[in-house]
């Protein structure tokens, strides 16, 4: 097996899992079938692909296992070429995994026909591409009902639920623009509107935002949070951006030649990065977002009278203006009960720490609560 390290707490239970994923394969370039003939163990996953590759094969997705939980947004990372877009067509079956298992609640993806199939992700799955893929002889209303009309949805709750998106992706009073008098911004927003209008419950998006510039970007993210906040789907997010990720994401997923290196919460992966791959992909990441009041806090300084109280989960960065007009410090709570005392000292000291380029291994692994007060 590859490192995995899932800091998070215990699975939920089954019921909570929306998308299984098991020791999935994608080999393409000649027969694979023939390594994997002897039973192959598992075990030497990463063996077995430097042998594919010596032989001229391309073992693009490694015996890749993780679950995408009901209702979470799962990222995947990775440095270009290492499987991403690949594992997420395998999920839907775009294209068709070597080896392994596929679950889309409990029911095994792999085994469905092509008819099912095309039921299942006309109704079930949406997917975001890069090139967001509008039809550019429809106007935004008939690019967004375009996969609607492959349903037989009656006109009345097709138009409804075309208005509906548009309304959620803010794109009113454009409905009869065509996709060549849209920004790149709004061409992507008909996207994603174009998608969610089939209502999936499970959502693919590969690289949605990348072709924005840093602003509408960042819009579309906030814009996404809230439509995730009101829907709750379940998200299979891929992205090149650690700090998109860091806003995002519930659990991530980081992945190297094909091979799943490490899966955790965003904070999990900054401050106990299984490898030096993973350590680099966090290396921007300002530690204010990520610290929280709990591993910045001084435990021997108790609260005293008058001293403003916030949830040890708070982040750094969100403490700083309450710290610069409150010196004596800010007693943090766990539980109803005061843990400690944030003050610029101990916050200095545990960022001073930082920037010597020591990984903050000693600290309690966090909580997964990221970027979901958007709502
Ligand atoms: N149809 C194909 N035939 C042969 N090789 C392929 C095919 N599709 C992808 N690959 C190879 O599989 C590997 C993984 O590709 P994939 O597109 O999944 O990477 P990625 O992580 O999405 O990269 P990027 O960040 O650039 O989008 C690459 O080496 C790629 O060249
Ligand atoms: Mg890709």
């Amino acid at each position: 097996m590859s490192a995995i390290h899932d800091m998070q707490a215990p699975l939920p239970d089954a019921a909570q899992v929306k998308l299984t994923c098991r020791n999935v394969w994608k080999v393409y370039r000649g027969d694979a079938a023939p390594y994997f003939d002897r039973n192959v163990s598992t075990d030497d996953a990463g063996g077995l692909a430097r042998r594919m590759r010596a032989d001229g094969a391309i073992p693009a997705v490694v015996d890749v296992s993780f679950d995408v939980h009901v209702g979470e947004i799962f990222v995947i990372m990775g440095l270009s070429g290492s499987g991403k877009s690949t594992v997420v067509r395998c999920l839907s079956r775009l294209v068709e995994p070597t080896r392994g298992e596929v679950r889309l609640d409990g029911e095994d993806l792999l085994r469905k026909s092509a008819k099912e199939l095309i039921d299942i992700r006309r109704h079930k799955m949406g997917m975001v591409f890069q090139n967001f893929g509008l039809l550019p002889h429809l106007n935004v209303f008939d690019n967004i009902a375009f996969p609607l009309s492959l349903q037989d949805l009656p006109v009345p709750e097709r138009n409804e639920r075309v208005n509906r998106v548009i309304q959620l992706v803010g794109l009113e009073g454009r409905e009869t623009s065509y996709p060549r008098q849209l920004s790149g911004g709004q061409q992507q927003r008909v996207g994603i509107a174009r998608s969610l209008a089939v209502e999936p419950e499970l959502w693919f998006l590969d690289e949605p935002f990348s072709a924005l510039d840093p602003l509408i970007r960042r819009q579309m993210q906030d814009e996404f949070l809230r439509i995730q906040g009101r829907l709750k789907k379940s998200i299979v997010f891929i992205t090149h951006d650690f700090l998109e990720a860091l806003r995002i994401a519930d659990r991530m997923m980081i992945m190297r030649d094909g091979m799943v290196v490490q899966v955790g919460a965003p904070s999990d992966l900054i401050l106990n990065p299984a490898d030096d791959y993973v350590a680099e992909f966090t290396e921007d990441v300002p530690m204010v977002r990520v610290l929280k009041a709990a591993n910045v806090l001084d435990p021997s300084r108790t609260e005293t009278p008058g001293m403003p109280q916030r949830d040890a989960d708070t982040t750094v960065e969100d403490l700083l203006p309450l710290l610069a007009s409150h010196p004596e410090g800010i007693s943090m709570m766990r539980d109803g009960a005061s843990i400690g005392v944030v003050t610029d000292a101990s916050v200095i000291s545990a960022l001073a720490h930082d920037t010597h380029g020591h990984r903050r291994t000693d600290l309690p692994a966090q909580a997964p609560h990221h970027g979901r007060e958007a709502t």
